[in-house]
């Protein structure tokens, strides 16, 4: 029997998604799940006349695919990885490809990779975007580990890549071992970043603006002729046209204000501490779900401290063009953060990571997909300082800026809870700042502890006795 060109382990959402991509683009794909009923079922009600192979156990499934093999896992982070990988390894042959498609913890990456690596296994950590569509129909993808390996697999996953406009597949090499699981997960935490600045943007309408959903939904509708068009816009002004089929209400007004997560957020902010790179957005955007999700103590407390909203809202087309502005520039804010984490990362893990070319790939495919990448890119031909600074974005920050801080008072004065926004403004207040109060913090540690400080006339560090 002809051998698959590929294996597709785990038939979840998004391995059948993208098991159906291969199959449409005409390899022949050899598929696996642990439960024997779901590969019968995806055989049955997803498969026309493409070529699929259905595997019933794992060595049947390593025999049908071609040499050396290229083994896509698609399951769910964690300690299942490792199981995986130790049941596929004793039929493995040397120089065979492992592709992690899930979103694996980069410091699991690194190890698993160095692991393989000692029984001549490829390993391939690659992070996937773009949801169940995404994965079907043209997802981005970041994927690292040894090059030649990424070569190999290379022409087969650029087929099923998302195009750009340009026609360029979004996946492009991103570096050794975990960097494209890492890159992934900095795009995650982007993606609550730009999540959170949209649901405060949404918040601010609705109950400082007293606006109604369709008036919020045109307004959405129209900054995505805009600068922020983007897919998580889209999808904004598309989620507050829809009517709940039980109630007839807004579908938005009948779901709970309680935000889940799985943790690639937190991630990203932990990785900002550790590494000593500033993520407050981020950050915030998951301190954001948590509150979120403490409803019940958050309606206790309400009953306390109610809601004041009053704002003199004279203007609200004027209103709607500052808050345009606090959001575009927020947003800025939020991606110069991200890119900071990774220009920090490529040098303590020594990835040598190509931020222009990260951007390109983010273009299509992925959930924050925006022609705004563009601007990314152009904005790391000269590798600014910050990306808030750079040629591409500084003149539109230095023209929100007044419209962001009528944002931020408005935010105060009504006492809505929008971290978000705040949280950007005041990074950006704090990367512009020739002057802060650390010297007194300096002093105080050297007061209490004799931390020593460092002087601004003098080299070398000082201790006082108080
Ligand atoms: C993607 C998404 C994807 C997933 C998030 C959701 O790029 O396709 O980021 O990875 O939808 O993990 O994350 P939360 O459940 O943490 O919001």
């Amino acid at each position: 029997m002809e051998k698959s060109k590929i294996g597709v382990y785990g038939l979840g959402v998004m391995g059948q998604s993208i098991a159906l991509n291969l199959l449409n683009h005409g390899y022949q794909v050899s598929v696996y799940n642990k439960s024997k009923e779901k590969t019968e079922k995806f055989i049955h009600e997803k498969i026309s006349n493409q070529k699929a192979v259905a595997c019933n156990d794992i060595q049947s499934f390593v025999d049908s695919l071609e040499k050396p093999r290229m083994i896509l896992l698609m399951i769910t982070a964690g300690k299942v990885v490792d199981e995986v990988i130790d049941a596929l390894l004793p039929y493995l042959s040397e120089e065979d490809i492992l592709i992690d498609g899930g979103n694996s913890y980069f410091m699991d990456t690194i190890e698993r990779n160095r692991r393989l690596k000692e029984k001549h296994i490829y390993y391939i950590g690659m992070g996937i975007s773009g949801g169940e569509q995404g994965a079907l129909l043209g997802p981005s993808m970041m994927p690292s580990g040894n090059y030649q390996a990424y070569q190999m697999i290379q022409p087969v996953f650029e087929t099923i890549a998302a195009k750009a406009k340009d026609d360029q597949p979004c996946i492009a090499y991103i570096g050794e071992d975990g960097s494209g699981h890492y890159v992934k997960m900095m795009h995650n935490g982007i993606e609550y970043a730009d999540i959170q600045i949209i649901s405060e943007a949404y918040e601010l309408m609705r109950q400082a603006a007293k606006m109604s959903n369709e008036e919020i939904q045109q307004v959405f509708e129209q900054w995505n002729e805009g600068r922020l068009k983007s897919y998580l816009i889209e999808i904004t002004a598309k989620i507050l046209q829809k009517k709940d089929e039980k109630t007839n209400q807004y579908l938005i007004d009948v779901i709970l204000d309680s935000a889940s997560q799985k943790g690639t957020g937190k991630w990203t902010s932990i990785e900002g501490l550790s590494i000593g790179s500033a993520v407050p957005t981020i950050a915030q955007s998951v301190f954001s779900r948590i509150i979120s999700s403490q409803k019940e103590e958050r309606v206790r407390i309400s009953e306390i401290f109610p809601q004041k909203t009053i704002i003199e809202m004279e203007d609200k087309k004027q209103f709607i063009e500052y808050l345009e502005k606090a959001v575009y520039a927020s947003k800025i804010a939020a991606y110069a953060q991200g890119f900071d984490l990774l220009k920090k990362a490529s040098k303590q893990y020594h990835w040598n990571l190509n931020y222009g070319e990260i951007a390109m790939i983010w273009r299509e495919g992925c959930i924050i997909r925006a022609q705004f990448l563009e601007e990314i890119k152009k904005a790391y031909e000269t590798e600014p300082e910050n990306l808030m600074v750079s040629d591409q974005f500084k003149e539109d920050i230095k023209e929100a800026l007044f419209s962001w801080r009528e944002i931020a008072k408005m935010i105060i004065d009504a006492g809505i809870y929008a971290p978000g926004i705040l949280s950007a403004l005041s990074y950006f207040d704090g990367i512009r700042s020739n002057r802060t109060g650390a010297n007194l913090i300096q002093a105080q540690r050297d007061y209490f502890g004799a931390h020593t400080y460092e002087r601004i006339d003098q080299e070398g560090n000082f201790h006082t006795e108080w």
